[in-house]
């Protein structure tokens, strides 16, 4: 199988930024035990963060036909991105979206997803376990792409 992380804006400040909401451990601890657990159950997995809508939309659009799963932390854009959620529907891939901090229990504005509805499961205030548990569930569950 073959899996695509995808994180968003102001993630790559992962482990420093905020870390009583988003705990201490930095991205690249993020992405390599991600790769780590997708290559113990026989999966690829490659990793993407950009702070900007546009490359993100981009990199949604270069993973049509190849992945057979994304897992995104669309970080701020969660709460105001169509262009983001077309892009997903666009290429038709499954996706788990994910929140480190439980945004329900956070301000308002971050109640809303333009994600939610669409996604085939969310992971919300799991801390960085929460990428650990989407890499399993898209190896187990997830249906392989004919490629
Ligand atoms: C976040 C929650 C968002 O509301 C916030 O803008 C982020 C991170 C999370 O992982 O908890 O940047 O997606």
């Amino acid at each position: 199988k073959s899996i695509l992380l995808i994180n968003g804006p102001n993630l790559n400040l992962l482990g420093t930024r905020e870390p009583h909401i988003y705990g201490h451990t930095t991205l690249s601890d993020v992405e390599n035990n991600s790769r780590d657990v997708a290559a113990s159950r026989n999966a690829n997995l490659e990793s993407f963060q950009s702070n900007h809508e546009g490359a993100i939309v981009d990199r949604i659009q270069a993973a049509r036909g190849k992945v057979d799963g994304i897992i995104i932390n669309p970080g701020a854009y969660t709460h105001t991105s169509v262009a983001i959620r077309d892009a997903l529907l666009g290429v038709a891939i499954p996706f788990i979206e994910l929140h480190v901090s439980n945004v329900h229990a956070r301000e308002a504005f971050r109640h809303h997803s333009y994600f939610s509805d669409k996604a085939a499961g969310i992971i919300v205030g799991l801390g960085v376990y929460g990428y650990k548990v989407a890499v399993e569930h898209i190896c187990l569950n997830f249906k392989e792409l004919d490629k």
